[in-house]
């Protein structure tokens, strides 16, 4: 399908889609976030690929929500509109979704990061929420999300006076999961992908699932939900397989049954 806003690429069993609106430095329109949300269920629905990776360019993962397009909008049309719910379908995806992130991650751009599962950031990229200047408030998860992965104080600071991480505070406030040289963060991204796409595919979806839960429940109830995706990955092909390659010292070969 040919996207307008966004590349496609598959690299093995990985799919990797760009950002592609460099000339306002990837800055996410409802059309952009739409391609997105279609191209992540379109892979999330191939079962030859195994993991994505969202990245943008070198200077802009994405400068936010693109405010030219939302200047005039009025609340009703904010209500109505498809933007912000999108992000809940970024968020559905069962396959593992990893950002890798250069230059600018502002706004809804640090959000859409934050919505994926692991962030790869090149050593310049810098993540705010600097809604605060333009009248408004992070719209897209940024509240919730920063305060989770960053602890309150540090996204009071953030979200009330625009204080943005360099991918080192980044990755000492657990924001990241790797740094790498700006000629290296997609490559990077794309091997730490490749290994997780390489792994048992209904095992990895459970553990996505279950990490996620962590952060919605309360621990009995997510030491439970995680119990019973355990007790029933003893159901799967793929148990049985990689505990026997185990035993046999040899290689697992996944069926994602
Ligand atoms: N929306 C629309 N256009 C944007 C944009 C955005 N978020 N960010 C950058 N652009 C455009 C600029 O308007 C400019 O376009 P023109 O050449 O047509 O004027 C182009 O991209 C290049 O930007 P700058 O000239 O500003 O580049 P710079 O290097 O001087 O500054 C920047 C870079 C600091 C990132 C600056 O562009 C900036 O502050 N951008 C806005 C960041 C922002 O406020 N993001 C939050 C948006 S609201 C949001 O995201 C809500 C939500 O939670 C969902």
């Amino acid at each position: 399908m040919p996207y307008e806003t966004i590349q496609v690429e598959i690299h093995g069993r990985v799919g990797l889609i760009r950002l592609n609106r460099p000339k306002a430095l990837n800055a996410l329109n409802s059309l952009l976030l739409k391609e997105l949300a279609v191209a992540l269920e379109t892979f999330d629905a191939d079962e030859t690929i195994g993991a994505l990776v969202i990245t943008g360019n070198d200077t802009a993962f994405a400068a936010g929500a693109d405010i030219k397009e939302m200047a005039g909008a009025s609340a009703v049309e904010m209500l109505e509109s498809d933007f912000i719910p999108t992000f809940d379908r970024i968020r559905g995806i069962k396959k593992p979704v990893i950002a890798a992130v250069s230059g600018w991650a502002l706004g809804g751009g640090s959000e859409l990061a934050l919505s994926c599962d692991m962030i790869v950031a090149s050593e310049t990229a810098r993540f705010g929420q600097p809604e605060i200047n333009i009248g408004v408030i992070p719209g897209a998860g940024g509240t919730q999300r920063l305060a989770r992965a960053v602890g309150k104080a540090l996204a009071m600071e953030m979200v009330l006076n625009n204080r943005a991480l360099s991918a080192a505070e980044a990755l000492a406030h657990g924001l990241v999961n790797r740094v790498a040289p700006v000629e290296r963060y997609l490559e990077e991204a794309l091997t730490l992908a490749a290994e997780v796409a390489g792994r048992a595919p209904i095992a990895i979806r459970l553990g996505k699932e279950a990490v996620n839960l962590a952060f919605e429940t309360s621990l009995s109830e997510g030491l439970a939900a995680e119990r019973r995706a355990f007790n029933f990955l003893f159901a799967t092909e793929d148990q049985k397989e990689g505990m026997a390659a185990f035993v046999e010292k040899r290689d697992p070969y996944w069926r994602g049954r």
